[in-house]
Parts: structure tokens; sequence; C-alpha cells
């Protein structure tokens, strides 16, 4: 029989140094709210049930944790984090297994560390995350012998010798629930602070006759958010590790610092990225396309070969082809665009479905919006768009079709077809000349 795992998020702190109107633990690292962060590192190490300590003013957080299927329990006042784990007691009632605690505000910690933290059960009752940093200061400290942890001291309750400790505590600590709600009982508040001491429960359990361990991890990690220095630090960390991941499996990134992923963008081998890309959520980057300088990407797919950018947008809803093109100073929206199909200059391709191989001149525009409502283009395959036309949608450009330049089309296109939608060019000879001597007659008047 497989062992039952349960997880306890605190987040009912009261985050004021981030100095927003939003909740802490919903401020996004790699467009991802650092909430859901925790919530997925639970889920993918198999946890079934979550519990997540909410104080009674997070109702932001609240309403996140429960669009996230979170159980909630509440902690009102906040009297520490052995308190806050003794809130979620009601709410794993009868559950039997282990349990994880984690911080909301702890985005980072990677699956298998998480995953380690739960295998040291094997030779353990209780583990806790670790990490080793030279600027320990605020931390609570691991007295370790050899494997075993012996205590955990919150930094205020350090003796000179015990502040000289590098080893830890992340937060993070896992315990039976049988065990974990026993000690979390037991602890008190008789401290400097005040407050109950989740860490107090190492020394409690080993009272009563049980081990505990440290797991070890990366400062980067376990880095905590506090405040906006420490989100962009957290920011800093995840682009790191997702330009090294990127290049470790095959992505060529020209100037790996300058290029910005979100938490879920897909890159294949042979990709290549040029310097000053950006990628908001949502983005697919099939083989050996490449993605050229300051161009921002969401909620797209590109095709395997094709070329973007310089200067390109694609934004919700863009899906390319294979070997498709999108230039410089072109910005695309819910466009579907077929194989090999060109839209390589100064144009706005919206509410769009493009067959194989259209060419899209320079300057077209498709005309989606009429102030209520947003109207769809199709243009089928191998049709030919004259430079600087606008297509007033809803329409239909038939395969095949040309549509001379400068256009205004605002009917549908049959297959083959040539529209010209702009009025006919007059010239006049000698106008020129005529038009000169007329003005020169008339200032020689003035003079
Ligand atoms: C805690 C640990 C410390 C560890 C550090 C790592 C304790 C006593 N100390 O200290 O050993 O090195 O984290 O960052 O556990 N929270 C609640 N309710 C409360 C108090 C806190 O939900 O009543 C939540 C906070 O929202 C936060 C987390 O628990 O997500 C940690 O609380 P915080 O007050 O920041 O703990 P530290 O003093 O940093
Ligand atoms: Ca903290």
């Amino acid at each position: 029989m497989t062992t039952r795992r349960a997880a306890i998020i605190l987040a009912a702190g009261k985050s004021s140094r981030m100095k927003s109107s939003r909740s802490k633990v919903l401020h996004p690292v790699g467009g991802r709210p650092m909430i859901e962060w925790v919530t997925s590192l639970a889920r993918d190490a198999g946890v079934e049930n979550i519990v997540c300590v909410v104080g009674e003013g997070n109702a932001d957080v609240r309403a996140a944790a429960e669009g996230l299927g979170l159980e909630i329990a509440v902690q009102e006042p906040q009297q520490g984090t052995g308190h806050a784990v003794q809130c979620a007691k009601a709410a794993l009632d009868g559950f039997e297994g282990q349990v994880v605690v984690l911080y909301a505000d702890t985005p980072l910690i990677s699956g298998p560390t998480l995953k380690r933290v739960f295998e040291a059960f094997d030779t353990h009752a209780m583990s806790v995350l670790g990490f080793e940093t030279d600027a320990p200061a605020a931390y609570g400290r691991l007295v370790t012998n050899g494997n075993e942890l012996q205590a955990i001291v919150e930094a205020k309750e350090c003796s000179e010798e015990q502040l000289k400790i590098e080893l830890c505590n992340s937060g993070v600590v896992a315990a039976s629930a049988a065990d974990l709600f026993s000690a979390c009982d037991r602890v008190t508040n008789d401290n400097l602070k005040g407050e109950y001491y989740l860490t107090d429960i190492v020394e409690i359990l080993r009272g009563d006759g049980k081990s505990a361990t440290v797991v070890h991890a990366s400062e980067a990690e376990v880095l905590g958010v506090n405040d906006r220095r420490d989100l962009a630090q957290a920011e800093a960390a995840f682009q790191a590790l997702m330009r090294k991941n990127a290049m470790v499996s095959g992505v060529s990134l020209k100037h790996p610092e300058t290029v910005f992923f979100a938490y879920d963008t897909v890159l294949e081998p042979d990709v290549t990225i040029e310097a000053n890309v950006v990628f908001g959520t949502g983005v697919t980057v099939k083989r050996g396309a490449t993605i050229h300088a300051f161009s921002h990407l969401e909620g797209a797919v590109v095709g395997e070969g094709a070329n973007i950018g310089p200067f390109a947008r694609l934004r919700p809803g863009t899906v390319l082809a294979e070997n498709t093109k999108v230039g410089n100073f072109v910005e695309t929206k819910k466009a579907v665009v077929g194989k090999g199909s060109k839209i390589n200059h100064l144009s706005y391709v919206g509410d769009a479905e493009l067959g194989e191989n259209v060419n899209v001149g320079a300057g077209t525009i498709t005309c989606n919006y009429d102030g209520y409502n947003k109207h769809k283009t199709v243009i089928g395959d191998g049709a030919f768009i004259g430079s600087n036309s606008s297509l007033v949608a809803p329409l239909n450009i038939g395969a095949g079709a040309f549509l001379g330049s400068g256009g205004v089309v605002t009917t549908n296109v049959p297959d083959d077809a040539l529209a010209l939608a702009r009025s006919r060019q007059v010239n006049k000879d000698g106008w020129g000349s005529r038009f000169r001597a007329v003005q020169e007659k008339l200032k020689a008047k003035k003079s």
C-alpha cells in the first residue's frame, strides 16, 4: 500500500513588506502566482489533500486557493507557524499519512527536492529541508549531529555559538500527520517572540524517541519572498534556471541573460533565440524555428522552421504552421497561419485564418473590430495581399486571389480573382509646368 500524502501551505502572513494591494503570494514569478507554484509542486509529488492556511484579511488568497481546488483553513489571529499548522488540523481530520508543510511565499523548490523530503521517511520520522548560506541572518539554525537533526533554533533564540551555524531552516518540514499534530499541540509560545514556533516540534518529537533529519537544498531554491527585491531575486533565479534548461536541451540562446521565459514556455531542440526576446505564458516554439531579436510572444505556437521578428509581437491565439514568416513590426492575435505563409512587414493580423503560402504585403491591416464586435478574416491558399491593404472583416479572400495594393477591401473576393479596391489613377500631361508658371506669376505680382 502506498503512503498517502498531504500538504499544508502556509499563507496567512500579512505580507506588509510587499506594499501591495494584492496579497504577496499572488504576485507572479515566471508568469505564475507564487501560490500556484507551491500547489503544483505538491500535486506533482503525489499529494492528494492540500490545505491552505489563510488569514481573515486574505480574501484574494482564499479565492485563488479555492480556484486551485485547495481546502481552506483560517488562522486568525496569526500566532506563529506552529499555530498555523494547528489551524489545518481539522481539515485533515482522519487523514493518516505523511504531511509536508510548505510556504506559499517560497516558489522555487524543485520536484526532485520535495521527493527527497518524502524519501527521508524511509529512515527518519521527520525531515526538514535545509540549506547552507553565508548570510544566515534571521533564519532558524539547524543543530545537527551527522545525519541527525537535533533541533531548530530560531535566530532570536540562538546562543552566540549557534548563530555561527550556516545550515538553515527553509521552512519545509515533513512528518506523519499523527506526529505533526501531536507535536504541534505541545508547542508553547514561551519564547522571545511570544509565537508558537513550528520549529519546536523537532525537539518535541525527539523527546518522544523519534528521529529527524535534514534534506539539503540550494539557497536559490528555497528563497522566500518578503518584498519586491526578493521577488525580483526569485524571478532572476527562475530565469537563470530556464535559460540553463533551454540550452541543455538543445536551444541556442545568443545572449541568454536577455531572454525571459514563462514557467510554461516550451522550446524544442534546434530553436534559436536572439537577444532581447520575452516569452509571456503559453508559448510553444517548434524545432528549428528562429526568434529574432526584440520579439514578444504570448499564447502562441510557432511552427517548425518558422522565422519570427526581429520586433515581432505574437499575441494569444497565434498559431503559425511550419516555415511561416512573421517579420518586423508585425502584430498577430488569434491568427492561424498555414504552412509557408509570410507576413513580413508592418502588419496587424487579428481574428484571421490564413491558408498555405499566402503572401501578406507590407502594411496590411485586418480591420477586425467595429467598436462593438470582432470579425473574422479568412484568406485562402496562395492568395497575394498587396501592400497597404485594409481588410474590413468579416471578409473572405479566395484561394489564389490577388489584391491590388492600397485597397480598402470590404466585400468577399472569389478564388483566383484580382480585386482592386482603390480609385483609378489619373495622369495629367504637362500639369507640372502649367502649375509652376501660374505660381511664379502670382509671386511676382506680390513682390
Ligand atoms: C520561519 C521559520 C524559520 C525559517 C524561515 C524560513 C518558524 C518559527 N521559523 O521563520 O526557522 O528559517 O521561516 O523562511 O517557523 N505564517 C502563517 N501564520 C503565522 C505565521 C506565519 O501562515 O502565524 C506563514 C507566513 O505567511 C509565511 C510562513 O508562514 O508564509 C513563514 O512565516 P514567517 O513569519 O515569515 O517566518 P520566519 O520568521 O521567516
Ligand atoms: Ca519569512
